[in-house]
């Protein structure tokens, strides 16, 4: 049998608004994302997901939805996305669309209903609360963007819950009418075709019934930022949301072929991912994002010890994954650097499971400078000392070098990334040794060699400070991968045999291609048996 799309596909994330403007409005739409679906083909992407296309008042860019079952005008209509659907698949690729089942937009029909009175049937269908005594919230749960997770509505005199923007409202997730209609709306979407979703902030669905108030955090020190000044201990990650997702799990599993993804939080530990991978039953069809390696300090045996104890908890049918980058946090080759994001590309393409790319990674595009006075994001509009700036990795897709970029003939909604004059398609397709032609290449080795879609992956004892090594290995075929960690150079002699240098992330030649020397941040993939091509 062969193995579900899901465990060979490199899963491409694209910001709608930020990847081509075809209406030229200066905001990317989907007839923009149809016109380049073939740089996305020749990249060996091999499924696509996409931030919210739904309508919104884009007050938080997409995740405020007020219909789940209309596409927003600033990307185009239903017939648009249904031709690009239609475009992916033609291309052999996925679509997996973000869905957002914690809040919708206070502009959602649901939650007009549900504030028009204390009375109406859909009161219900959010999280409603009375005032203390005294006027203040119900308890001191905090929103993530900053302030009280409460907000007052004048009319009716009751307070609603959102643990994102007042904006986004929370629904009621413990009301079966709530979970009906959002399975609804993940029908819905299935129907039509789409391969799956990436599900939005699964840890904030279920609150504690009681809402009693969460603890004071031990470790928050005064300057830290607020809204993280209680653990959110009955605010989120409650244990029936994993029956909840369960039931998401159940719908997919009704369609063939079809894929979740779920958000945990960044800080997640081990443990918690385990929990779930568990929480779907039906089938193995869920994963969660592993967003480690973006907050892991930079080190080659914190690396080694993490993916080996990440390897461990792992059941048979559970996918790993490895996310460098995405909407939310600064670019990978601004945290990192050029070199290290290099390292990591080698790395991330070389390791078990699916690995996940924000568009423009793969150039190693930098943030951008976004002047106080241009910024979108309304986090940092909330906590403006704590600047939560999502903004800088949103610019537009650079498609060449020049004024907009080739993303618009409009002045883009977003100003364009710090590098984008060099880091572009055009440009990096032309230069053999860019960080695009790597992955490339990476991608394509990667979907070629059953020893790295599938093989088993072994760390090599430990041997420096400076060196990650590990090996993959199917029955056909063992690479060895060797990654140096430090900015100096560092030795390396494996006790293997190595057959040849496949790809690295340096030039080498002739004899230095089996020279157990290492530049600083090197990474390299060697051949160790079987041939580089079998599939
Ligand atoms: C997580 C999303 O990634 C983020 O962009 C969004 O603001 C929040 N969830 C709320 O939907």
């Amino acid at each position: 049998m062969q193995a579900p799309w899901w465990r060979q596909a490199v899963l491409y994330q694209l910001y709608p608004l930020s990847f081509t403007d075809a209406n030229d409005d200066g905001y990317g739409d989907l007839r923009g994302i149809l016109e380049r679906l073939d740089y996305l083909s020749w990249l060996g992407v091999g499924a696509v997901w996409l931030s919210p296309i739904y309508a919104s008042p884009m007050v938080d860019w997409g995740y405020d939805v007020s219909d789940f079952e209309r596409i927003d005008p600033i990307f185009g209509d239903l017939p648009t996305f249904d031709k690009l659907l239609k475009a992916v698949h033609d291309r052999g690729m996925k679509l997996l669309l973000d869905f957002v089942p914690n809040h919708t937009s206070i502009e959602h029909a649901w939650f007009k209903a549900s504030r028009s009175s204390k009375t109406n049937p859909k009161r219900d269908w959010y999280i409603w609360a009375d005032p203390k005594p005294d006027g203040s919230p119900p308890n001191n749960w905090l929103s993530r963007f900053g302030g009280s997770a409460w907000e007052l509505d004048a009319k009716t005199k009751q307070y609603y819950m959102h643990s994102y923007l007042p904006e986004q409202a929370d629904l009621n997730w413990r009301n079966p009418e709530v979970r009906a209609a959002m399975l609804s709306v993940m029908r819905f979407w299935l129907d039509r075709g789409v391969d799956g979703f990436r599900t939005d902030a699964v840890y904030s669905l279920i609150k504690d019934e009681q809402l009693r108030d969460n603890p004071p955090n031990p470790n928050y020190k005064p300057g830290d930022d607020p809204s993280e000044a209680f653990l959110r201990l009955h605010s989120a990650g409650q244990s029936e949301l994993f029956h909840v997702l369960n039931t998401f799990c159940d719908v997919l599993a009704t369609h063939q072929d079809r894929f979740l993804v779920s958000e945990p939080p960044l800080y997640l530990s081990l443990p918690g991912l385990e929990q779930l991978y568990d929480a779907c039953t039906t089938h193995p069809l869920h994963m969660p994002f592993n967003f480690n390696l973006m907050t892991l300090p930079w080190h080659a045996t914190r690396f080694r010890d993490f993916i080996d104890q990440y390897e461990s908890i792992l059941g048979q049918d559970d996918l790993p994954n490895y996310v460098l980058g995405n909407h939310d946090q600064s670019r990978v080759a601004s945290r990192l650097g050029e070199h290290k994001a290099r390292l990591m590309a080698l790395m991330q393409m070389t390791l078990r499971g699916m690995p996940v790319v924000y568009y423009g990674d793969e150039l190693g595009l930098q943030d951008a400078v976004v002047p106080k006075s241009q910024q979108k994001d309304p986090w940092g509009e909330r906590v403006p000392r704590h600047h939560h700036d999502r903004d800088v990795a949103r610019s537009p897709m650079p498609w060449k070098a020049g004024r907009y970029a080739g993303f618009s003939r409009h002045k883009p909604w977003q100003p364009l990334a710090r590098n984008a004059e060099s880091a572009n398609v055009e440009t990096e397709q032309a230069h053999a040794g860019s960080l695009l032609n790597l992955y490339r290449r990476l991608i394509a080795l990667r979907g070629q060699s059953p020893a790295l879609l599938d093989g088993v992956y072994a760390s090599y004892p430990h041997t420096s400070e400076s060196i990650f090594a590990y090996t993959r290995t199917s029955d056909q075929q063992q690479f060895l991968i060797v990654l140096n960690f430090s900015d100096h150079p560092a030795r390396f002699k494996p006790s293997h045999e190595l057959k040849r240098l496949i790809v690295g992330t340096h030039a080498r030649s002739g004899a230095e291609t089996l020279s157990g020397e290492y530049a600083p941040h090197e990474g390299r993939v060697y051949l160790v048996s079987g041939e580089e091509a079998i599939l």
